[in-house]
């Protein structure tokens, strides 16, 4: 019987999302990046999942994250943070990967000021999970074993 090799998938997190826990509480909650990472990890385990984590505050070195992630990992969920609004060579570095890509945003960008409105990373995602609060890494993991076919 031969055993699957589990898939990898890379966690990516933009710029201020080191100070979440601390950083407006009233919208994007008190827990820290590394309780959202607790969560990702718990969440792929059940699906057999490995998980890369990378936060940055410069967008060159998420660009090199994602190019590094080309033929190593199978599936990317990023949370490009304030960068999601203008930032295409994020845009063209996803372009760039060829598996499935997860958008995540803790808050709903939709329902905010109108220039969070304009995502550059959602026409290069297969999907977007926004608003749900850290309850959206659980979604983003399932969506993503979903789109992986990971089994439960
Ligand atoms: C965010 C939404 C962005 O508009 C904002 O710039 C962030 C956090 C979110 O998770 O809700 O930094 O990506």
């Amino acid at each position: 019987m031969s055993e699957r090799t589990p898939s990898r998938v890379l966690v990516l997190h933009g710029p201020n999302l080191n100070l979440l826990g601390e950083r407006e509480p009233e919208i994007y909650g008190t827990a820290t990046l590394d309780d959202h990472i607790a969560t990702v990890v718990g969440e792929a385990e059940r699906w057999g999942m490995e998980i890369a984590t990378h936060q940055s505050n410069h967008e060159g070195d998420l660009v090199d994250q994602i190019h590094q992630a080309r033929g190593r990992c199978d599936g990317i969920i990023i949370n490009p943070g304030a960068f999601t609004h203008y930032a295409w060579s994020l845009h063209d570095a996803l372009a760039a990967f060829e598996g499935p890509i997860i958008e995540l945003h803790l808050s709903n960008p939709d329902a905010r000021e109108p220039w969070r409105r304009t995502s550059v990373i959602a026409p290069v995602a297969n999907g977007s999970i926004v608003g749900f609060g850290g309850h959206g890494y659980v979604l983003a993991v399932q969506a993503m074993a979903e789109l992986l076919r990971c089994d439960g």
